[in-house]
């Protein structure tokens, strides 16, 4: 097989010089939007369960997709930085029920105990339904952002995230525990529950800016092919990574008995899996014509080779 092909990137990025911009952004705009005590507290301890699910921790790879994707277009930063948060509301309300005793019932993430752990099994599923209606609250301000523009990055986010993709996808991991899954079956369900977020983020980064309809599609390639790829590694890294290093408990998906790219094709073979998908995100990233992409390109490479 040929070398995949790769953009060429400009000598002088730094993926983490980058990032740390990014995130400190983020970080900032979550806290002031996130039932901030002073500007908009949540009755009743709601706020501080939502805040300590979404602040201070995670990787924030969803959030740096938007923004790499933004980059690349040369797009509507406001728009994008609120995209990156709501982006990232989705997946740790995501997280807060996936933790929940009547899903994997897990108690630790992101280094802490997890959310109804702390502060209990209803104020948890409050603080994720919350988080999930405050994500389209944060899309959908009163200036600085187009309305066509908002109700495209809502109607990205809702798809991605409803019953066609991570609702959905859960639903699935759900009812095949213990059941041995085809490939084809499996993949469904991870491009389901995780890949459609990543996808999504790609793409709402992209629509901040004009692009052409093959930018478009080689996006959303991408977008897919790192997406899959996120959840193949995780599968991977839940057997041979470490609760320290996760900051989530490992194991767990041997212990809980599911299926997953690592009990489907074996260890080696879902490495090799991954990294295929990371080349076809590269090729795709290639297809694109976009010129500013080497964001998108590191954090393709970052996706397979992160051991958290
Ligand atoms: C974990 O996602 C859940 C999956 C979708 C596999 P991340 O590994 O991105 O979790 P954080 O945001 O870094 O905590
Ligand atoms: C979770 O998948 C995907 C979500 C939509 C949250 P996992 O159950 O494998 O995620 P971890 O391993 O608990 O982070
Ligand atoms: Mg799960
Ligand atoms: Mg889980
Ligand atoms: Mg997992």
């Amino acid at each position: 097989m040929n070398a995949p092909e790769k953009l060429p990137l400009a000598t002088s990025f730094s993926l983490n010089t980058w990032s740390a911009r990014q995130l400190a952004q983020v970080e900032q705009a979550l806290s002031r939007w996130v039932a901030c005590p002073t500007a908009a507290p949540a009755p009743a301890g709601l706020g501080d369960a939502m805040r300590y699910a979404v602040l201070d921790g995670g990787k924030r790879l969803r959030p740096l997709l938007v923004l790499a994707a933004c980059e690349a277009v040369n797009g509507n930063t406001e728009a994008a930085l609120r995209s990156a948060c709501a982006v990232e509301l989705i997946h740790a309300y995501s997280l807060v029920h996936d933790d929940m005793p009547c899903m994997d019932n897990d108690v630790l993430r992101r280094g802490k105990p997890t959310v109804h752990v702390q502060f209990g099994e209803a104020q948890a599923m409050l603080a994720g339904d919350a988080m999930q209606a405050l994500a389209f609250e944060v899309l959908t301000p009163d200036e600085g952002v187009d309305p066509a523009l908002q109700a495209r990055l809502c109607r990205l986010l809702a798809r991605s995230s409803g019953h066609a993709g991570m609702a959905g996808g859960q639903a699935i991991d759900l009812a095949s525990i213990g059941k041995p899954l085809a490939e084809a079956e499996l993949r469904d369900m991870h491009r389901r529950k995780t890949g459609a977020l990543l996808q999504a983020s790609v793409l709402m980064g992209a629509a901040c800016g004009t692009v052409t309809p093959q930018a478009w599609n080689a996006l959303s390639d991408y977008g897919a092919a790192i997406g899959l790829a996120f959840q193949v590694v995780d599968d991977i890294l839940d057997v041979t990574g470490l609760s320290e290093t996760l900051g989530k408990t490992a194991g767990k998906d041997q212990h809980t008995n599911k299926p997953t790219y690592v009990t489907v094709l074996g260890l080696e073979a879902a490495r090799r899996h991954a990294a295929e998908l990371r080349d076809q995100a590269h090729a795709a990233l290639a297809r694109s014509g976009l010129d500013r992409a080497a964001g998108l390109s590191l954090l393709a490479d970052k996706v397979v080779e992160r051991d958290s």
